[in-house]
Parts: C-alpha cells; structure tokens; sequence
C-alpha cells in the first residue's frame, strides 16, 4: 500500500484503483467496474443508477440493503422496497413472481431484484445457482433488472465451487467487498456494462464516494484478490469448527450443518441470558461476536484467526455460558 503509485481518481488518473478496476471487471466477466468506499455505497450507487424515485425494489426481507444501511434505500435511492421472507435469505422465483406488480398506474412500478450472497443475514447461506438462474429468466420475461449484494460473493464462489463471474452473469450489476473476509480495510467494488458503470460514477460522486489518492486503497485490493480467496476456506472450515462445538455447548441452540461460509450464528435463549449479556461477557476474553436480536449472536471468522484460536474462543465461551 505504501509504495502504490497514485493519481487523483476523481479524474480516473490513478493507476492503481484502474488496475484494481480493470481486475474485478475481469474476475466477475463484466465490461467495467468502480471502486467505492463501502459495500454500502456499492449497493446504493448500484440501485440509485438503475431505478427511478417511487419504483419498487425487490428483496428478501432480512437482506442488508433494507436493514443495515441507514434507510438510504429510501432516502438516497427513493424506492420502495417489497420485501418478501425467504428461508435463511434465499428466496424462490415463484416468490419474486408474485411481488412483480401488475402494470397498474395505482402501483409503483417494479424494477430491480436484489438478491444478496452469501446472505448475511441468513448464516452466511450460500444462494444456489439453479434458483438464480430462473429468476434471471423471470428478469427477462418481465423486463427487470438484477443487482447481486455480493459483499461476500468470493465466500459463496469458494464453498460451492462455483465462479464468481458464473454468478456474476445472471445479474445486471454486482457488488463485493475486498473488506470483510477478504482482509483489505476499506473498499468495495461495483461491476457492470461499461454505460452502467458512469452511470453509478455520477452517483458515486453526488454520495461523496469520489475519493482522491486511492490508490493506496486500492492496493490492498489487488493484493488481496491475489492471495485471499482461495484461504477463504480456512475460515470456512473454522466456522464449521465453531458451530460444531458450540452445538455442544449447554443451551446454545444451532444447526452446524447451515453453516456453509464464514458466518456462525446461534441462539441462547436457553442459557437465560441475553445475546448481549453473552458478548458483553466475552468480550474482555478477546472473543468479539455481535448479537443480531435478543438472543442471537454472530460470529464470523476470518483472516486473522486461527484453527487455534477458535479452540480458545471456545473455551472462553463455555467459561461465559457455563
Ligand atoms: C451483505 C452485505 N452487504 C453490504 C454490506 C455493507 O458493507 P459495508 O459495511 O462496507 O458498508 C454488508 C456489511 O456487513 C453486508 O453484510
């Protein structure tokens, strides 16, 4: 990062975030691609350049765009959310159907399918390519577009086999975070069809993403999709050692076989406490998990912990839980 060669990429002049560009438009198979600040941006900017003010975006109802990212749906991309329930955030195609709304002037009209994978918060679930496949013949035969909230799209790629640029294909635009487990400290990408693409860097610059010198930024993200995808597995095969012993533990309740990626989740409602009575007491043992409701908690796993250090976090948590 240190030794990058830099230039102002407001206007595009800087080597490295081209390069980094130039590399995440030919992994996901797409002609252009935009480095923004977040994975929040990426879905904002995503979304804003492909939809109208009072059209209707449709996404499960416990995807990140709708929850986690401070409203800005409505309040920077002005459209209405259908929300519709699928099962740990993997929706079916005759679900999505029945959310198209009819060409009605009393509607707002649909326009976009957002999926996201893996899925946040459905455990890190992996979205099978077969479903996406038919919604993207749905998309087609209903003239909508798709956007893939792919901030851990590399996880999905690594556990199933899969390329990110086979997933990649069915959507219109995607998005992935080189943050996350893929290690970098800042920065996302968006990709797509090159007029796609100015047009999300409009937006990029009118939500405050046009960043000057990136390219030490950048940097990290180059490096990391050369080095950090494929041990995405290691964290993979750590979060299976995480739930299963936590299974074991004393009124923790978890499914280890759900657990496909990088993403733990469990529940303690039998343990009598809450979810953030739990990381509140794990925390001064260096074991840093968030909860998501009352009674359940996250962990993720990734770059910077080890095979050994789940067998200390597990102690540590059965010391708290005990
Ligand atoms: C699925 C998903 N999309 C988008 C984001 C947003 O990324 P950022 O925190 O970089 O804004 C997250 C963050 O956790 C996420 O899990």
């Amino acid at each position: 990062m240190a030794e990058a060669e830099v230039g102002d990429d407001v206007f595009g002049e800087d080597p490295t975030v081209n390069a980094l560009q130039e590399k995440a438009a030919e992994l996901l198979g797409k002609e252009a691609a935009i480095f923004v600040p977040s994975g929040t941006m990426a879905n904002q900017v995503a979304i804003r350049a492909q939809t109208h003010h009072g059209d209707e975006i449709i996404a499960d109802k416990n995807c990140h765009t709708f929850n986690y990212e401070a409203g800005a749906v409505a309040a920077l991309c002005g459209v209405l959310v259908h929300t519709i329930e699928g099962k740990r955030g993997i929706l079916k195609v005759q679900q999505i159907k029945e959310a198209i709304r009819p060409d009605d002037y009393h509607f707002p009209p649909t326009r976009l399918i957002c999926l996201e994978n893996t899925h946040n918060r459905g455990g890190g679930s992996v979205y099978p390519l077969k479903e996406i496949v038919k919604i993207r013949q749905l998309a087609e035969e209903t003239g909508l577009l798709m956007h893939l909230d792919g901030a851990r799209l590399f996880n999905a790629s690594v556990a199933s086999g899969i390329e990110a640029k086979e997933y990649a294909r069915y959507f219109d635009s995607v998005s992935f975070c080189v943050s996350k487990g893929l290690g970098c400290p800042v920065g996302s990408i968006v990709a797509g069809s090159a007029k796609l693409i100015e047009m999300v860097r409009r937006y990029r610059k009118m939500f405050g993403g046009g960043m000057r010198q990136a390219g030490i930024l950048a940097a990290a993200g180059i490096y990391a999709l050369d080095h950090n995808i494929s041990r995405l597995k290691e964290d993979h095969d750590n979060a299976k050692k995480l739930a299963k012993a936590l299974h074991a533990i004393k009124g923790v309740a978890i499914t280890p076989e759900e657990v496909e990626t990088n993403i733990v989740n469990f529940d303690v409602t039998e343990t009598g406490m809450s979810a953030e009575l739990v990381t509140n007491r794990l925390k001064p043992y260096g074991v840093l998990m968030l909860g998501i409701s009352q009674t359940r908690i996250r962990a993720v796993t990734h770059l910077d912990v080890n095979g050994e250090d789940i067998d200390q976090a597990i102690d540590r948590i059965q010391h708290v839980l005990a």
